[in-house]
């Protein structure tokens, strides 16, 4: 048995009203891949904190090991000192410097105090070539998507000369091609020699890559379990995670699809910088009383820009096309007239769209509707705390009191509050971009369940998705989007994933 590169030993750590981690121990093997899983707020992303010294020595009790030294990390560059490099839930990087810029930034490579750019460019492709990233170092972080960018957080990382790498839900923004490539380059680094720690809410990712697991529940260890030796099961996981078992992952649906509510035609969008480029072409659909909707592809099929320029041309310049909503035309060209006409959008990406993170649970929850709880134009306080409170109830957000800034939320935990703002805005027809991303298993059930109760209620939805077993498994009626264009269109009784994919594909092999 190779032995440990790291020990973690009863860490314990609070913050005001919460205890994040309670007694934790986790220990890693030299040379192997060890997956960090647990429920929305289990404590992952905050023990991670305390292994790289943002929570410093000091602010938490217990002690770490690493390479049998004991240590007590002040600031993140101790640890990285030792090479343990964290790539964080949120990337870091900044989008108007390049890639070379961005990888040695605070590590540049310098000759008598001037930056030495010729090696900053050498050594800047030699470490792309690692990843595999064929991109120009020159190129401007903001102009490559969000799998390079993580690639590029990963050359940055190698940089440093990295013992252990911890990656925080990596793949959490990643299509599947992207998502199996870093988890192969992992492959590879394991094979060199770099340990690894991997948090994700991909069970099917953990199975099969690692090597041991970690369950965190309620910021306590469950149990380490070894996949070398014995087969893991994912149920094996979903139960430690959860305290019990989850044996359906969709609840079941009984769907009562009413008269159309809305009707969108002829919709063609603009790319914002790219002017002749046409992100949404020409798509028509239709959307019924009761029903919900998905809408599937692959990444840069055009499906976020649809529902977002169909929410007040909240994207896209030149943006033409009819939308007629229950049997009217209505112009929704601002975000106003959109949430005014009984539209709601959950985006996906919750940092730039979706929360104010400066502020409460509660002021964000009532954002959208401050009507509901105001009267003659003043905000009642005790009204926003009594709704908040019961959204916190009903989806099991985890936080000290609904006072507490949204920024101190875990990843899943924000998005459970981003959801709440929009469904108190009561929208007729609420549409969900990606509403399930780095959110743990059972949560994902309760969102299912809130779905269907909402389309019960005559409320109609849109699911935009990329994990085609949540499309197939919510959805009553199916749209398959590619290069902007709408390319299929089935009923879930017709579909399944090979189906959604054909249609794809066709499109894609001419
Ligand atoms: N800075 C902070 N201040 C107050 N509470 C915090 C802070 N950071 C985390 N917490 C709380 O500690 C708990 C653990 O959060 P953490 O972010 O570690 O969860 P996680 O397992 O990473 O969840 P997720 O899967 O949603 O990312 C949560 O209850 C969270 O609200
Ligand atoms: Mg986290």
């Amino acid at each position: 048995m190779s032995k440990a590169i790291l020990e973690m030993r009863n860490i314990t750590k609070t913050f005001p009203g919460v205890k994040a981690l309670d007694n934790v121990n986790l220990t890693v093997k030299e040379g192997e891949i060890h997956a960090l899983v647990g429920e929305n707020g289990a404590g992952k992303s905050t023990l991670m904190k305390v292994l790289s010294g943002i929570y410093p020595a000091g602010d938490y009790e217990g002690d770490i090991f690493f390479q049998d030294h004991k240590c007590q990390f002040k600031q993140i560059s101790d640890s990285e000192h030792l090479g343990i490099v964290i790539i964080h839930q949120e990337l870091a990087l900044i989008p108007f410097l390049s890639i070379a810029e961005n990888i040695f930034l605070g590590n540049e490579q310098h000759r008598g105090g001037v930056i030495n750019w010729d090696k900053t460019q050498v050594k800047a492709l030699e470490l792309l070539k690692l990843v595999g990233l064929n991109e120009s170092p020159d190129t401007l972080i903001t102009n490559i998507g969000v799998g390079k960018q993580q690639l590029v957080e990963i050359a940055k990382a190698l940089s440093k000369e990295v013992k252990l790498l911890i990656l925080d839900e990596p793949t959490a923004t990643l299509n599947e091609t992207d998502s199996n490539k870093l988890l192969d380059l992992l492959v590879q680094f394991k094979n060199q020699g770099i340990s690894s720690i991997l948090i994700s809410h991909k069970l099917n990712e953990v199975e099969k890559i690692a090597d041991s697991i970690t369950i965190l529940r309620d910021g306590a260890t469950i149990e380490t379990l070894d996949c070398t030796t014995q087969k893991i099961s994912e149920d094996h996981i979903i139960f430690g995670m959860v305290g019990r078992d989850l044996t359906h992952r969709y609840p079941e649906r009984h769907s009562q699809i009413g008269e159309k509510v809305l009707d969108v035609r002829n919709w063609t969008v603009h790319h914002p910088l790219h002017p002749q480029r046409k992100v949404v072409d020409n798509v028509s659909f239709t959307l019924n009383k009761g029903e919900v909707l998905g809408i599937s592809g692959l990444m840069g099929s055009g499906r976020t820009e649809l529902a977002m320029s169909l929410f007040g041309h909240s994207y896209g310049i030149d943006i033409h096309g009819e939308v007629i909503k229950d049997g009217k035309p209505v112009n929704i060209n601002s975000v106003n007239k959109a949430i005014a006409n009984g539209l709601a959008y959950v985006t996906e990406d919750r940092k730039t769209y979706g929360l104010i993170l400066d502020q409460d649970i509660k002021d964000n929850i009532t954002l959208a509707n401050l009507e509901r709880v105001s009267s003659a134009n003043v905000v009642d306080q005790n009204q926003e705390i009594l709704h908040s409170r019961d959204y916190k109830e009903k989806f099991n957000i985890k936080c000290s009191s609904i006072l507490q800034k949204t920024l101190n939320l875990s990843g899943g935990n924000q998005q459970k509050v981003v959801l709440s703002k929009w469904l108190f805005a009561n929208p007729d027809i609420l549409i969900l971009d990606e509403p399930t991303r780095g959110i743990d298993v059972g949560a994902k059930y309760e969102i299912y369940t809130i779905i269907n109760e909402l389309a019960a209620a005559g409320k109609s939805i849109i699911l935009v998705s990329s994990e085609l077993p949540e499309i197939l498994g919510v959805c009553d009626r199916i749209y398959v989007m590619n290069e902007g264009r709408i390319v299929g269109e089935m009923l879930r009784k017709d579909a399944s994933q090979e189906k959604i994919m054909k249609c794809i594909m066709q499109q894609n092999g001419e």
